[in-house]
This record gives structure tokens, C-alpha cells and sequence, in this order.
């Protein structure tokens, strides 16, 4: 009879500790999430004021190379702290923005949820990975759906002058053709945590 006792709460203490591990684990990941989805945001506010202040001023032709020379320089200049942030997509517009194996899965199930009636705006996934180094990596992804201010580079009408530009800059060009509300891709955040730091 004490050892059935005993038994039981063995069993009990070991859940016990599963479940605080797993919840510990959780709060980890939420904490790192609130971080890339900051992160995110201010990258993505950054570029888009700095590409329309470029096409006040240059319109879109000379929007087109001041994109291809910032948008590198501000994922830099945000990627701190271990953090390294990015764009992808899945029709590309510069092929060194391409997706790894576990970003286009992303983008393939942020395409079928938009299908579905999901606003890209709402799409986010992210998780933790062992890594090499017996710590974790973090990764996150965001959906960025297609505004109207997209669409003088992005969409179906464009200006011969910027289709010209995009030929010249990105002669493999697959990101046109987009209409209002579109998925265009995603930022994708990712961070290596060390076994020892958390
Ligand atoms: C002035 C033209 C222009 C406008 C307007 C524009 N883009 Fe782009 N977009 C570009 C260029 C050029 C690149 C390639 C940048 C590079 O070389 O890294 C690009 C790349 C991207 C990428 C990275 C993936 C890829 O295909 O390389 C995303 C995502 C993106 N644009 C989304 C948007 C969204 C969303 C908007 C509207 C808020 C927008 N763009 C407006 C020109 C433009």
C-alpha cells in the first residue's frame, strides 16, 4: 500500500515538473515573440517611410535603387542583440531574399490561411529550434499584405519607366503582378539563444 502511495506521487511530482518546464518554456517563447513582432514593426515603419519620402521625391524610378540600396542597410541596422531581421517572399524581387525550407513552408501556409479569409495582416508563426550549439534558435514570421502604395512597383499597371528600372535592377523579377490585399511575403526574424542565457 506505501509503495503504491509512493508510486503515485512520483508520478504526480514528475508531471509537476513537466508542466513548469513546458510553461517556462512557453512564457520564454512569448517573450521572444513580443520582441520580433517590436522588431518587425519598427523595420517595416523605417522602410516605408524612408520609400515613400523616396518616391516624394525621385518618384518611382528612383525609388526603385533607393529601396535596393536601404532596405539591406535598415534590416542592419535593426538586426542587434543577436537578432537578424529580413524580408521574404515567395514570387522574389531580389533572389538574395529567397526563402529557406522552414520560411516557405511559412509562406505556403500564409497563402492557404489568406485563402481561407485570414487577413495577412494577422498571419505570425514562430517557434524554437535546437541549434547547433546546444542552445535554441528562435524564429518568427509576418505576413505583409499588399497597400495601395505597393502597387506602382508591385502590381499589374506599372509605369514603362519603372518596368524598365525593375528589368535593368532585377532582370529575374517575379514580385509584380500583385493586387490590393495580397499576400507580397513576410519579415522573418531570427535569433540564436545560448544554452546558458535562458
Ligand atoms: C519604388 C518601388 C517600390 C515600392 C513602391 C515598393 N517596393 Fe517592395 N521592393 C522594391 C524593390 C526595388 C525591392 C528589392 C529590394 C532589394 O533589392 O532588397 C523590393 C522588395 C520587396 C520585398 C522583399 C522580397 C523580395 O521580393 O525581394 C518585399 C516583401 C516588398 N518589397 C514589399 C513591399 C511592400 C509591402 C510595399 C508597399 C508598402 C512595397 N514593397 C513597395 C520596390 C518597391
Amino acid at each position: 500500500m506505501r509503495i503504491v502511495i509512493i508510486m503515485g506521487l512520483l508520478v504526480l511530482v514528475g508531471f509537476v515538473i513537466v508542466a513548469v518546464g513546458y510553461s517556462a518554456e512557453q512564457a520564454a517563447l512569448r517573450a521572444e515573440a513580443i520582441e520580433a513582432r517590436a522588431a518587425s514593426q519598427t523595420f517595416a515603419k523605417t522602410l516605408k517611410g524612408q520609400l515613400m519620402a523616396a518616391m516624394k521625391a525621385e518618384g518611382p524610378v528612383g525609388a526603385i535603387s533607393v529601396c535596393q540600396q536601404i532596405a539591406p542597410v535598415i534590416a542592419a541596422q535593426y538586426s542587434t542583440d543577436g537578432l537578424h531581421i529580413g524580408r521574404t517572399a515567395l514570387k522574389l524581387r531580389n533572389p538574395a531574399n529567397a526563402p529557406d525550407a522552414w520560411e516557405r513552408e511559412t509562406l505556403l501556409g500564409f497563402q492557404a490561411a489568406m485563402e481561407k479569409g485570414v487577413a495577412p495582416a494577422e498571419l505570425e508563426r514562430f517557434a524554437f529550434f535546437p541549434n547547433k550549439n546546444g542552445g535554441k534558435t528562435f524564429r518568427y514570421m509576418k505576413g505583409i499584405p499588399v497597400g495601395q502604395p505597393c502597387l506602382a512597383c508591385h502590381g499589374s499597371n506599372l509605369a514603362p519607366a519603372v518596368q524598365n528600372a525593375l528589368d535593368e535592377h532585377y532582370p529575374e523579377d517575379q514580385a509584380t503582378g500583385f493586387a490590393l490585399g495580397d499576400l507580397r511575403g513576410a519579415f522573418t526574424v531570427s535569433k540564436e539563444i545560448t544554452a546558458s542565457s535562458r
